[in-house]
């Protein structure tokens, strides 16, 4: 089956949502395979969003995503990167649906709870950063 990382950012973790998180995943029917609570340097936090390093919001994406801890969790099931995305919406928060976690649970575009890989390649990528040992 196929593998996604998400994490539950740091601002899902200092409004107590990493259970919500957990729960609607499992319920949907993927499966957990990995999961640690760490805070990224900035030097593992540029290299995940290495896509948006020539944005204007870089640099405030990864003071926000270094500001404490996260939840780095390897998801699995079925069609397991796209599942994941459509639980946890459109980025920007108040766009994305409600019964979506970022609809349900965001307001802003930087602080929108969840990330969630967007591609089989970026997810190689991403879990080979976060868990060298898994194969
Ligand atoms: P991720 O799963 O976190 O990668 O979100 P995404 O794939 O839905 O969005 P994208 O990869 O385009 O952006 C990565 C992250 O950067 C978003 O989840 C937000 O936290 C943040 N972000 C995106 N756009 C903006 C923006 O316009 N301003 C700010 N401050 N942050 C943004
Ligand atoms: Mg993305």
């Amino acid at each position: 089956p196929a593998r996604t990382l998400v994490l539950v950012k740091p601002d899902g973790i200092a409004r107590g949502l990493v259970g919500e998180v957990i729960s609607r995943l499992e319920a949907k029917g993927l499966r957990l395979v990995a999961a640690d609570l760490r805070t990224l340097t900035a030097e593992v936090a540029e290299t995940h969003y290495a896509e948006h390093r020539e944005r204007p919001f870089f640099a405030s994406l990864v003071e926000f995503i270094t500001s404490g801890p996260l939840m780095a969790l390897v998801v699995e099931g079925p069609r397991a990167i796209e599942a994941f995305r459509a639980l946890a919406g459109a980025t920007d928060p108040v766009q994305a649906g409600p019964g979506t976690i970022r609809g349900d649970f965001a307001l802003e575009v930087q602080n929108n709870i969840v990330h969630g890989s967007d591609s089989p390649e970026s997810a190689a990528r991403e879990i080979a950063l976060f868990f060298p040992d898994l194969g």
